[in-house]
């Protein structure tokens, strides 16, 4: 899979969303100087970031990718069949992409396929093999920022357009991102517009914790690494060794936080700056957001989609919704 924006994203292309070295260094100095200390979760994906992202993707504690594969798996065809006249497919942060080929074969009418993300590395290399394992169709590239406006190119059909968005990374956005998110990728595929989207259901707190806390230590080196990159990036001397991985389910919010608790009284300077952590203290560095069913339909709805159809997994872990974009604008 790919994942977002939130995907594995290359350092050298991502000055155009603020994850490049003035952007991460804004961020950082600007989240460790607030009183809940954060840095965003975005920042996770430099090359190592990535890597260790890829190998959660494997972990047997960590359902989403397996179960989301499941879905598209067994439903695929009835996917494809509710979705059958659609000419243009646009992924939005198309990454290293797993799913994608199935539902570019599944589609009859479609025409062109256009990924979208902020690693120029990731998007020449697939549009480049994608061409050439499916030469009847045109792969157009959009290098840009998902959170952003994306300007799609003339050459993306307008009528029949079907967006995809695999993954839950929606559920890494706040609610107010998401809601304007979903908005944005519904003008952008139009009247009669399709949404394909993957989202994470509410579940029994210990599976949730234990996905993001596996016994390997993958998610904690993943957490960690954000502190590594400060130190090789913004000249920082975070003391790995005196952070700890922390995962925690924040009922009200319906969201699993992942932390970086200090383990004792100490200081760490960044770019001369210095910033003090109490023992316990904690840098906030990702949202996973999880939904029930009706919780994500009124999210859809709110935003401007009628839910068509939706499928979860036979363990009822994940969700994929077809929505169509209900606005005119
Ligand atoms: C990319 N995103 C959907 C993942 C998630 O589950 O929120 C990122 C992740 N963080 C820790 N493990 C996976």
């Amino acid at each position: 899979m790919g994942v977002l924006s939130f995907r594995p994203r290359s350092e050298t292309f991502a000055a155009i969303d603020g994850t490049g070295p003035d952007g991460f260094r804004a961020a950082v100095l600007a989240g460790l100087a607030r009183r809940q200390k954060t840095i965003p979760s975005r920042f996770f994906y430099d090359e190592r970031g990535s890597i260790l992202f890829e190998d959660i993707t494997r972990l047997a504690e960590y359902y989403p990718t397996r179960a989301e594969l499941e879905i598209f798996i067994t439903d695929g065809a009835e996917i494809a069949e509710l979705a059958a006249g659609c000419r243009a497919l646009i992924e939005y942060g198309s990454g290293s992409s797993r799913k994608i080929r199935a539902l570019l074969s599944a589609l009859p009418e479609l025409a062109c396929y256009a990924p979208i993300d902020i690693s120029l590395q990731m998007l020449k290399q697939e549009a480049a093999e994608l061409a050439r394992d499916f030469p009847a169709l045109r792969v157009v590239p959009v290098h840009a920022d998902i959170m952003g406006e994306v300007d799609l190119p003339a050459s993306v059909p307008r009528e029949g357009r079907l967006a995809f968005f695999p993954g839950s990374t929606i559920g890494n956005f706040l609610p107010r991102e998401a809601f304007s998110f979903l908005k944005r990728v519904g003008s952008s595929v139009g009247p009669g517009g399709f949404l394909l989207i993957g989202v994470d259901l509410k579940k029994d707190e210990a599976t949730l914790i234990r996905a993001y806390d596996d016994g390997a230590g993958v998610t904690a080196a993943f957490n960690l690494n954000l502190l590594e990159r400060v130190n090789r990036e913004l000249g920082g001397d975070f003391d790995l060794s005196a952070f700890a991985h922390e995962v925690r389910y924040n009922r009200e919010r319906g969201r699993i936080e992942m932390h970086l608790r200090s383990r004792a009284d100490q200081q760490v300077t960044v770019e001369g700056q210095v910033f003090a952590f109490a023992r316990g203290e904690t840098i906030h560095t990702e949202n996973s957001h999880k939904f029930t069913i009706g919780e994500f339909h009124l999210l859809a709805r709110a935003a401007g989609y009628e839910p068509l159809r939706c499928w979860s997994d036979a363990e009822a872990l994940f969700s994929v919704h077809l929505l169509k974009w209900g606005e005119t604008d």
